[in-house]
C-alpha cells in the first residue's frame, strides 16, 4: 500500500512542478494579457476589436461620429487620424475612465513621412538605399510618435506590375527581392529596436494580400492568381515584413481567387498563422468587412463578423460590425467561438504591452519632443538627401547634365510642375503642409550664380486643353540658352482611388513640348509622377530626361541638386516603364513561353502594332559617369546545396565624375518542374566609385536561399540543373556566367 501512496505522491509532485513550470514558463506579459482576458465581457472583447477614425483628418471619411461614448464603455480598441496631442489626450482619458482602463492605439497613414514629407515609397525604392528607406521611416515615427501616435498604417507592401493601379506609388515595385527588402527597412525604421521607445510605433504592413495584382490595375478589382504565382512572388513581401517583426498586417479589400481577402481563412489564418506564425493583429481596411456584403460573400452584417472573424480579421476598421448585439448571438449559436475572440483580443493586447502603453498610457503625449523632434532641419537635411537619390536619370544626350552654368547665361523654366507646392507632395501626406513644399523654381534660385537669369512662365495646366500661355513659353525659351521643362501628374491622380486607362501626360503638356522642342533649344524634361507612365515621343523629343517621382516638401532643392551637379543621380527604375499601355502588365521576371518574343517572328509572343520590348526596364537608371563592367568570374561551375559560388566582377568608372552605381545580379533557372522566369534579381551592391577608380564586387550564391522556388505542388526547393547569372547595372544586364546546380 506505502509503495502505492509514494508512487501516487510523487506523480501528483510532478504534476504539481509542472504546472508551476508551465505558469513559470509563461512571460509576465502573457500571464498580464491572461488575467485581464479573463477578466473581460464579451462587449470589451469586441471593443478592443473595434477601430474608429477620429473625424479630425478631412481626409479621412467619419462613420461613426457617435463613437466617443463608446470609449468609456471599453467600446474601441484603438482611434485612428487623430492630428493633435490635446485630442488623442483626451480621447485616451476617456478611455482610461472605462471599467478596465485598457489604453488605446492611435494609428494614422504615415506612408511618407509625418509632418516632414518624403519621397513617395516608389522613389525612395527608386535609391535602393535600404539604409536611407529605415532612415526616413524612424524620422517619420520619431515626428509621429512626437505627435501622440503610436501605431502608422505602413509600409505598403503591395508588388504591383500595371502602372494603371494608382497606388503603385505607395509601395516597392514590381520585385519581390527589392520589395522584400524595402518592406523590412520600412519595418525596422518604424518599430526600431524596441517598441518600448517612446521614439518607435508598431508599423503595419498592408494589404494582405496581392491588392496590386487587380486585374487592368483596377483599384479594388479581382485578383485571381495561381497559388504557386501568389506564394512566389507576391506574397513574399509580407513574409519580408512579418520576419522583421511587423506588428500588425492589413487586409486588402480585394477578393483572391474568390475569397475576400478580409475573411480569407486560407491567407489569414492557414498562410499567415499556421504557415508563417505571425503572432501580430490584423486589421481590415476601412470598412472592408461590411463590404464583404458587397462582394456577394456575406448576406448581412451578421454573416460578416462571422466569417471574418473565423478567418482571423482581428480588428474592425469603421465598419461598425465587431459589435455585442451582432457577435454576442453567433456566440451563443456556436458559429463563432469565444477562443477565436480570445485570440483576436490578446493578438491586439500583446503591441499595446510591447508599446509600454499599460505602464503610461500617455506616454506618446510629450509636448516637448512635440516642439522638438518635428519638422526639424535635420529631419528636412535627410528628407533632401532621400529625395535627390531617388531621382532617375532616364537620358543624358551629349552630357547635357549637369547644367554647365558657366556658360548658361539664361535659362526658361518652363511647365505647370515649376512652381507647384502641392502637387510634389503626392497624397497620403499626413500633417504635412504643402505651403512649406521647396518648388523647382525656389530650389533652382538658389543654386544658379548670380549672373544667371531663370525666366519662368506655366506654359499649361496639368490637365486642361488650355494653350494659351504657350505663346509666353516660346517667348521666353527663345530668350534662353536651355530649358528645363517641368511637366507631369497632380499629386493625386497617383494613390487609391487613382486608376488611370490612359498613362501618357495628361492635358496638353506633350503638345507645348513639340512646340518648344521646335526651337531647336537643348530640352530637360523633369518628370514629376506617381507611376510608369508612357512617354516615347517625349523622351525622343527631350535632350534629357529626370525621372523625380513625387519627392515632398525638399522636391525643389533635391532636384536643384541633381540639375547642377551637386549630386550626381543613382537612382535605378523600381518598375518597369512601358512603351505603350497596351504591353500592361509589364515586367522584366516574364517567362520565355514556347514562343519567346522575337519581332522578326510573326508567330511568337508579340503584338502586331507595337514592341515588346520595355521604354526603359526595370532597374535602369543613368548617372552623370559611366561604368564599365568586365572579368566576371565563378569560382565553381558546378555546386551542390552544400556549397555556396562565389561571383565577382569589376566596375570601372570610365567618365569624368565620382558616381554610384547599382551593381545588380540576376539569375536564370533554365529548366524547372515549374516554368522559371527569364531573370529574377537575387542580390545588388550600392557602391561609390571615383572617375578612374576600379572596383571590384563579390556576390555568394547561397542555393537553398538563392536557387529555391515554389513548386507545383507547392513545396519550395532547388532543383539540379544549368543557371545563368547576369550582373550589371540593369535588368538587361548581358555579362554572363553559367554555373550547373548538381546534387
Ligand atoms: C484606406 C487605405 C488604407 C488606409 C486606410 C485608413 O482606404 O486603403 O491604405 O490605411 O484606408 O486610412
Amino acid at each position: 500500500m506505502i509503495k502505492f501512496k509514494s508512487i501516487l505522491l510523487i506523480v501528483f509532485a510532478v504534476i504539481i512542478t509542472q504546472s508551476c513550470s508551465d505558469t513559470s514558463t509563461k512571460s509576465d506579459k502573457e500571464k498580464f494579457i491572461d488575467n485581464l482576458i479573463s477578466q473581460m465581457t464579451l462587449a470589451e472583447k469586441v471593443g478592443q476589436m473595434t477601430l474608429y477614425s477620429s473625424g479630425e483628418d478631412p481626409t479621412v471619411p467619419v462613420f461613426n461620429p457617435k463613437f466617443r461614448e463608446e470609449i468609456q464603455k471599453g467600446g474601441a480598441g484603438a482611434i485612428f487620424a487623430s492630428i493633435s496631442m490635446d485630442s488623442i489626450k483626451y480621447l485616451q482619458g476617456l478611455a482610461m475612465k472605462s471599467r478596465l482602463k485598457i489604453p488605446m492605439l492611435f494609428g494614422y497613414d504615415v506612408v511618407h513621412g509625418y509632418k516632414t514629407i518624403f519621397p513617395i515609397p516608389l522613389a525612395e525604392t527608386a535609391s535602393w538605399d535600404m539604409k536611407m528607406l529605415e532612415k526616413t521611416a524612424a524620422v517619420a515615427a520619431d515626428e509621429a510618435s512626437a505627435s501622440g501616435i503610436n501605431w502608422v498604417f505602413a509600409p505598403m507592401v503591395d508588388l504591383a506590375r500595371d502602372a494603371r493601379w494608382g497606388r503603385v506609388s505607395e509601395g516597392a515595385g514590381e520585385d519581390p527581392y527589392l520589395g522584400g527588402l524595402a518592406a523590412k527597412a520600412r519595418v525596422k525604421g518604424f518599430q526600431g529596436s524596441n517598441l518600448k521607445n517612446n521614439n518607435t510605433v508598431a508599423a503595419c504592413a498592408k494589404h494582405f494580400a496581392a491588392y496590386g495584382a487587380s486585374i487592368s490595375g483596377k483599384d479594388y478589382n479581382t485578383v485571381d492568381l495561381s497559388e504557386n504565382y501568389l506564394r512566389e512572388v507576391y506574397l513574399k513581401p509580407y513574409k519580408s515584413a512579418k520576419d522583421a517583426g511587423v506588428s500588425s498586417m492589413m487586409s486588402a479589400f480585394n477578393e483572391v481567387n474568390g475569397i475576400p481577402a478580409t475573411a480569407n481563412k486560407k491567407l489569414l489564418t492557414d498562410v499567415l498563422r499556421d504557415e508563417w506564425g505571425f503572432d501580430g493583429f490584423v486589421v481590415s481596411d476601412f470598412a472592408s468587412i461590411g463590404e464583404l456584403m458587397n462582394h456577394g460573400f456575406a448576406e448581412n452584417k451578421e454573416q460578416c463578423a462571422e466569417l471574418s472573424i473565423n478567418a482571423g480579421l482581428d480588428m474592425d476598421m469603421e465598419a461598425s460590425v465587431y459589435k455585442e448585439e451582432i457577435v454576442q448571438p453567433l456566440v451563443d449559436a456556436k458559429k463563432i467561438e469565444i477562443s477565436k475572440l480570445n485570440n483576436s483580443v490578446r493578438r491586439i493586447l500583446r503591441v499595446k504591452y510591447d508599446l509600454g502603453l499599460f505602464d503610461d498610457p500617455y506616454k506618446y503625449c510629450n509636448e516637448d519632443r512635440a516642439k522638438n523632434k518635428v519638422f526639424t532641419k535635420s529631419n528636412l537635411a535627410i528628407a533632401r538627401d532621400m529625395a535627390r537619390k531617388s531621382i532617375v536619370l532616364l537620358k543624358n544626350e551629349n552630357q547635357l547634365l549637369p547644367l554647365n552654368l558657366s556658360k548658361l547665361k539664361t535659362i526658361a523654366l518652363i511647365g505647370p510642375l515649376a512652381k507647384n507646392q502641392a502637387d510634389p507632395m503626392g497624397t497620403w501626406i499626413a500633417q504635412g503642409d504643402t505651403t512649406s513644399v521647396v518648388t523647382t523654381y525656389q530650389g533652382l534660385k538658389k543654386q544658379l550664380p548670380k549672373n544667371s537669369k531663370l525666366l519662368y512662365t506655366k506654359g499649361c495646366d496639368i490637365d486642361s486643353d488650355d494653350t494659351s500661355d504657350f505663346k509666353n513659353a516660346i517667348k521666353i525659351a527663345k530668350q534662353s540658352d536651355l530649358i528645363l521643362l517641368a511637366l507631369g501628374e497632380k499629386g493625386d491622380m497617383s494613390g487609391e482611388a487613382a486608376s488611370k486607362g490612359n498613362i501618357n501626360l495628361p492635358g496638353v503638356q506633350t503638345k507645348l513640348l513639340e512646340t518648344l522642342s521646335k526651337l531647336n533649344k537643348p530640352i530637360v524634361l523633369i518628370l514629376t509622377n506617381g507611376r510608369p507612365m508612357t512617354l516615347e515621343k517625349e523622351v525622343k523629343l527631350s535632350n534629357a530626361v529626370l525621372e523625380t517621382w513625387i519627392l515632398g516638401t525638399t522636391s525643389g532643392d533635391a532636384i536643384a541638386d541633381v540639375l547642377t551637379g551637386k549630386y550626381n543621380p543613382s537612382g535605378k527604375l523600381p518598375m518597369t516603364f512601358p512603351r505603350d499601355i497596351g504591353q500592361l502588365p509589364i515586367y522584366y521576371a516574364f517567362k520565355n513561353t514556347g514562343r519567346p518574343s522575337n519581332p522578326d517572328v510573326r508567330y511568337s509572343s508579340r503584338f502586331l502594332d507595337i514592341p515588346s520590348s520595355p521604354l526603359f526596364p526595370f532597374g535602369y537608371g543613368l548617372s552623370y559617369t559611366t561604368f564599365a563592367y568586365s572579368n566576371l568570374k565563378i569560382d565553381k561551375e558546378t555546386l551542390s546545396n552544400k556549397d555556396v559560388l562565389t561571383a565577382t566582377v569589376n566596375i570601372k568608372n570610365t567618365g569624368d565624375f565620382d558616381g554610384e552605381e547599382v551593381v545588380q545580379l540576376y539569375l536564370r533557372d533554365l529548366i524547372g518542374s515549374v516554368t522559371r522566369p527569364v531573370r529574377e534579381l537575387k542580390a545588388y551592391e550600392k557602391i561609390k566609385i571615383k572617375k578612374g577608380e576600379t572596383k571590384t564586387i563579390r556576390f555568394e550564391i547561397i542555393p537553398e536561399r538563392d536557387l529555391s522556388f515554389v513548386r507545383a505542388d507547392l513545396s519550395t526547393g532547388t532543383e539540379d540543373g544549368d543557371f545563368t547569372l547576369f550582373i550589371g547595372g540593369n535588368s538587361d544586364a548581358q555579362l554572363a556566367a553559367n554555373f550547373k546546380l548538381k546534387n
